[in-house]
């Protein structure tokens, strides 16, 4: 094993300029190494067990304006929609059956669902499926919303911090949205109890190699349970249309180094990148994730829950070809669980 790659093992950590140099990424052999180590790391926890998580995307409607995204609220051709209560309703019971055990209530930042909305719509996903974890991914919001959605039921939230590089997250957010925020946002889901998601975007634009490193220890430092990062794609309704995508090697590189540095976290194999490769799922698996998140939203709106360009989301990525993503996790020697899939040690009341 090289010298580098030992000492990430051992101490679950490196210096900045070490950090930068594995982000080089000098040679192929490194990252392989790398991610042989990641796959072994992930299995000393996590076996070959690969968790799913089931998506339902309840909203278009955002008030955010974020650069990079699709269904930012500039984007006037956009078609937007929201689920009903039954429609959401309706897709549990759906991915229940499947074999689903953890929800996740993911959606632009839409008024229509305020906090009372919420907490009744958690309260009634959490009385019927009260074996099933709930995972909002809904954005920023005060801390007493955050604690009532927590109170009503709900145990896990995504929230990307984006970049832990301030002058970086201006480029990419307008002026009404702060770092400041999103990372209040963060602490204050941690300190409230919920299992947290950071993460970021491969490749976003003006990102530069000492901003992943930033990235990487910003997360060692705030230690989430959940790490979801992919490829950043261009949607051609964004003032980054002309933009390049994230790269599927770099992508598979920080999720080998994350698995390292944060051996118990749980990582999703994003949809991003299954965007971009369509192996990009399983090769993300042997890149040290462990986690993989189908689409359980309704097949007619899935195309307008549209982040970036080309999104998958009518083949096997969906809740539906859940056969064939259990083939294709086989052939690469991983088995897809019925579980909920919670961080090790979380008592689950
Ligand atoms: N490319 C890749 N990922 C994107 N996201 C938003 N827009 C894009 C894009 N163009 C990611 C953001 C957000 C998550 C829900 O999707 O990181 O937090």
């Amino acid at each position: 094993m090289s010298k580098i790659v030992e000492k990430l093992v051992e101490n679950q950590r490196l210096e900045p300029k070490e950090l930068s140099y594995l982000l080089e990424d000098k040679t192929k052999e490194l990252r392989q190494e790398l991610a042989d180590k990641a796959q072994k790391i992930s299995k000393e926890t996590y076996d070959n067990k690969i968790y799913i998580r089931g998506l339902i995307e309840y909203t278009n409607f955002c008030n955010n304006d974020c650069y990079y995204c699709g269904i930012r609220k500039s984007n006037k051709k956009a078609k937007r929609y929201r689920l009903t209560e039954d429609d959401i309703l309706k897709s549990c019971e759906n991915g229940y059956r499947r074999g689903f055990r953890t929800f996740v209530i993911q959606g632009g930042e839409d008024p229509y669902f305020n906090d009372q909305r919420m907490i009744r719509l958690i309260q009634m996903i959490h009385k019927r499926y009260s074996d099933c974890a709930i995972t909002l991914s809904i954005g920023e919001k005060p801390r007493k919303a955050y604690e009532e959605f927590r109170k009503a039921g709900a145990e896990r939230y995504l929230l990307r911090h984006e970049t832990a590089n301030k002058d970086h997250y201006c480029k990419l957010h307008p002026k009404s949205m702060s770092f400041e925020n999103r990372m209040r946002c963060l602490k204050d889901l941690k300190s409230i109890g919920f299992q947290v998601g950071a993460g970021f975007m491969v490749g976003s634009p003006y990102q530069k190699i000492e901003n992943l490193v930033e990235d990487l220890l910003f997360i060692k430092e705030f230690n989430p349970e959940m790490i979801g990062i992919g490829p950043f794609i261009p949607h051609r309704e964004t003032p980054f249309k002309n933009n390049q995508s994230g790269s599927l090697n770099q992508t598979l590189l920080l999720i080998s180094i994350l698995r390292i540095m944060l051996p118990k976290a749980l990582i999703p194999a994003t949809t991003a990148l299954g965007t971009i490769d369509p192996n990009g799922r399983e090769l993300g698996i042997l890149a040290g994730a462990n986690v993989v998140m189908p689409n359980l939203s309704p097949v007619e709106i899935r195309k307008d829950y549209c982040l970036y360009d080309n999104k998958i989301c009518t083949g096997e990525e969906g809740a539906e070809g859940i056969t064939c993503l259990e083939k294709k996790m086989r052939l690469i020697n991983y088995k897809i669980v019925i579980d909920r899939g919670d961080y090790p040690g979380i008592i689950v009341k």
